[in-house]
């Protein structure tokens, strides 16, 4: 039970992170790429995702008696269109692995469903985050 509480909030603290990056990097890149309304919009809709995905976790880490942690990451507003997708392959690969080890350590078959859901969206992002960075010419 603790692991997975542990588990939970990595998860929390990393779906916030990417609430934030995906929003502020959606107003960058709309302004600094030509096109880039586009990219725009996807990023803001992964971040509406993430931001459910958040909301999720923090409800059954509270329930569970645990504590979700919040975390505030500074971003580098320079970083390079293709730093910022690389980046996001890494961490929706993260996300990916510890909502598989998350599904693997519930108990609970209501929740699993719900982590099941979640990690198909995380699987989607990943996938289209793949896809830009192969498909930008930068
Ligand atoms: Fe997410
Ligand atoms: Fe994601």
């Amino acid at each position: 039970m603790e692991n997975f509480l542990e588990l939970l909030n990595t998860a929390f603290i990393a779906e916030y992170e990417d609430v934030f990056l995906y929003l502020r990097e959606s107003s960058i890149f709309k302004k600094k790429i030509a096109g880039g309304e586009k990219l725009a919009e996807i990023f803001e809709d992964f971040s509406v995702m993430e931001l459910k995905h958040a909301d999720l976790l923090a409800m059954k880490l509270i329930k569970l008696g645990g504590r979700p942690t919040w975390q505030f990451r500074q971003i580098d507003d320079s970083a390079s269109l293709k730093d910022t997708l690389q980046r996001h392959v890494i961490s929706e690969s993260r996300l990916y692995k510890i909502y598989t080890d998350l599904i693997d350590a519930c108990a609970d078959r209501n929740f699993k469903i719900v982590l099941k859901g979640i990690r198909d969206n995380e699987k989607e992002h990943l996938e289209k985050v793949t896809y830009l960075l192969k498909k930008i010419k930068f």
